[in-house]
Order: structure tokens, then sequence, then C-alpha cells
């Protein structure tokens, strides 16, 4: 048992923030909170030796819901095309290199250094189509102790020869990633693998029916979630309605192979989701990964998160490196407060997102996704962040207004500690 004790903000629901000053948090030896409160006393705990994080903010951690790891070194440049040739030009010559574990484990230790830096402990993330670069991966993320759904991803169309993949090799490489991660923690056998592999059709135009059918069976067969691409840019819906004409929309292309929903499921995007795909998203549980950047800079457009979250569909936030060029969740949850704000430029009936729900997407929505994540209710996973903001010049702010200047202008520096699942998480190494 331990027990932690600073400023505690969190939402346990979207439209509010619990704010404990000089509060405490429980935790047990399995990671998960057993208490939180402003009375040391209530939480039956007082023989346990207290550490104490002074004036600093205690936060739940960020979790990413949608980012390609081999695209990192893509990060900040070719800005200047929409999604099918940016692919073409950009993103599937830099993908190609992972054919070379060389390179993919000079960049893959970046990459996971720099996710920890920012503060997000569980992320669903895009590798490549070659097994053993997606191997390394993964070995990086659980020696790294950070939680993270990663998905060798499945391509055979449309696309350079380098990227494409027999079908019966990528079920063959799947099974033996899925054999080496798919094991319930030795330790204690009620907590689920931190690291563990998400079934990955790259989207619709990537993968011929019978890849998307392997994939489809393969989520059924090891009861494995599943993540990908959905409506972000109009040129592939119509490219989707020529390849899947049977279709009655984007989503139930997905849908027929069993790829939507039949096991927990995120999709990247929605940009351009309405009616139909709407109802389906809501009725199978899918969750919305939301990557306001990278819609910016693919030029995909906006899409239209209060709407989502109005209707009660499950959303989290993406940084989707590197159609978005931003690692932070923090600077993601500024993003999506913007472009909901454009939406209100329009529509004055569509009010923008407010900060707490913006945090709650963040946190404990998209959380949702690994398990009990996102909040410090007792049961929840303690995946936590304490942010010493005192060079943010904040003296006489309230702490609500101290943690939104930090997600207004702060970084890495002011991340102080990090945890995931209970455990102290130190920098990952990079050589
Ligand atoms: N759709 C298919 N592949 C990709 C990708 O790598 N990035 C984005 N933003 N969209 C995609
Ligand atoms: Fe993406």
């Amino acid at each position: 048992m331990k027990v932690y004790k600073a400023h505690i903000l969190y939402t346990k629901e979207k439209s509010s923030f619990e704010v404990l000053e000089n509060g405490y948090v429980a935790v047990g030896t399995d990671g998960r909170v057993t208490g939180v409160s402003s009375d040391l006393a209530s939480l039956d705990c007082v023989d346990v030796e207290v550490t104490d994080f002074g004036d600093r903010l205690l936060i739940p951690a960020m979790n990413d819901l949608h980012v390609h790891a081999p695209q990192y070194r893509n990060q900040g440049i070719a800005m200047d095309l929409e999604l099918l040739p940016w692919l073409q030009n950009y993103t599937f010559p830099e993908e190609m290199k992972y054919a070379d574990t060389g390179y993919a484990k000079r960049m893959y230790r970046r990459f996971v250094r720099d996710l920890w830096r920012f503060g997000t402990m569980r992320a669903c993330v895009f590798a490549t189509i070659h097994t053993e670069s997606s191997r390394l991966l993964m070995h990086l993320f659980q020696e790294a102790g950070l939680g993270a759904f990663v998905g060798k991803v499945g391509m055979n169309r449309n696309c350079p020869e380098g990227l494409s993949e027999r079908v019966e090799d990528m079920v063959d490489g799947y099974e033996s990633l899925i054999k080496e991660f798919k094991n319930p923690s030795p330790l204690n056998s009620n907590l689920s693998p931190l690291v563990l592999p998400i079934i990955t059709p790259r989207f619709i135009p990537s993968c011929t029916p019978e890849m998307l059918r392997a994939c489809g069976g393969l989520a059924a067969k090891f009861q494995l979630p599943v993540q990908s691409h959905l409506s972000e840019n109009k040129d592939e819906i119509v490219w989707v309605q020529e390849l899947e004409p049977e279709s009655t929309c984007y989503g139930d292309a997905y849908d027929r192979y069993g790829l939507f929903g039949q096991t927990p499921t995120v999709m990247a995007h929605c940009v351009w989701t309405d009616g139909e795909e709407l109802e389906l998203i809501k009725r199978r549980g899918v969750v919305v990964a939301h990557c306001p950047t990278s819609n910016f800079n693919v030029a995909s457009g906006m899409a239209p998160i209060r709407r989502f979250l109005d209707e009660g569909l499950r959303i989290g936030l993406g940084s989707d490196i590197s159609g978005g060029h931003d690692l932070s969740i923090f600077r993601m949850m500024v993003y999506a407060i913007q472009v909901s704000k454009m939406h209100y430029q329009q529509n004055h009936e569509c009010p923008f997102l407010s900060l707490s729900e913006a945090f709650w997407l963040a946190t404990k929505s998209a959380g949702s996704f690994f398990g009990r994540v996102g909040s410090f209710e007792p049961g929840y996973e303690f995946d936590a962040l304490v942010i010493n903001d005192s060079d943010l010049n904040h003296d006489h702010y309230s702490l609500l207004e101290r943690l939104e200047r930090y997600i207004y202008l702060g970084d890495d520096r002011q991340i102080e500690h990090r945890f995931c699942r209970g455990k102290a998480i130190p920098e990952p190494l990079i050589n």
C-alpha cells in the first residue's frame, strides 16, 4: 500500500472537476486506487508512510488513442498534401524502412521515450506490417513499463510492394505475437497484460476482402481489440464505396468483416460520420479517436465532437503522429476545444467543449479502452502525473486555473513523476 499527498484533480464526470486541495490517494499493491480523500484518517491506512508532493498537482496520466510509431521520424514535415497522396508520397516510403529491425530499434526507442516525456502512459499504436519490428516495439513498451495496444498493420493492396503482406503471413505473424504477449500478468491474474496486440487493418483501401476477413477472424478467435481509420477524408470515403459497393456506409464495410465493435474497437477520425454510420457506432459501442491536429494538417475537416458527446458516443483523443505533428495529449485537449469553437462559430446551438469535457475525454473516457483507467476513483488503476508548475508563474491562481494554465502553456519540463498501474516509471533509455 502507498499513499500520495498533493493537490489532486480529476474528472469523475465530464461536466466538472473533482478538486482536493492537499488531498490523499491510497494505492494498493495491485496498482489500483483504494481511496481518495482530503482526510487521511478516512482512508484506513494510518500506519502507511505518506509520500508528500507538497504544492504540486496530481492528475490522471494521458491516454493516446491513435498514434503511428513508425511515422515518428516524419513528425513536423510533409504537410502539403491531403490524405491519399500524403500516404503514397511520404508515409509509405518511411514505413517501408521498418523491414530493418536496426532502424526500427533506433526510432522506436525515441518514440517510446517521448510518449513517456509527455505523460502518456497508455496508447493505441500502429506499427507496420513487419512482425519483428512490431515485436520489438512491444518489448520496448514492456521494458518501459508503459501500457500499449500495439498493432502489426494489415495491408495487401494499393501500396508499394514492400508494404504488402500475404494474408497467410499476416495471420502467422499475428499468431506468433499473440502467443508471446496475450497471457495474464504472471503476478496478478486479475490484471490484463499492459502490452497487448490489437488487430489493425490499416483502412479499407489497404486491405482486400480476404485480408479484412482474416483480421476479423483473428479478433474473434483471440478476443482481441481492433483499431483502424474511419471516414477521415472525402476522397477516401468515395474510394471505399467503390471498393466495397455493397456496404451501406464506411463503418458497415468494417462491420461486414467483424471489425466494428464485435470486440472492443477504436476508429480514428470520424470527421464525416453521420446518419447510419453514427447509429452503427453507437449501437456497437465503437470508440472514436478524435485527432484534431491531424485533421487540420492533412486538411481532412473538423470532427463534430460536441454532437458525438451529446449522442453519448465513447470518445478519446489521439495525436495521430505524423498526420498530427504534436505528441502531447495536453495540447490535443486545447486543439479539441479550438475545433469545437470553430463549429460554434458556424452554429451557436452547438456549444464548444469545456475544459473539464476535454480533460475527461483524454483521461477517463479514453482510459476506459484499457480497463479501469483515467480516474482516481477506487478500483481505478493508478496512472498519474505529478506536475510542478512553479515555473509557470502560478502564484495566486486557484488549483483549477493552475491546471488550465498547465494544459495550455506547460510541456514535459513540468512533469516530475509518472505512474502507470501504480508503479513509478523512470525515463526509458534510448541507447
Ligand atoms: N489512413 C490510412 N492510413 C493512415 C495514416 O497513416 N494516417 C492517417 N491520418 N490516416 C490514414
Ligand atoms: Fe492514423
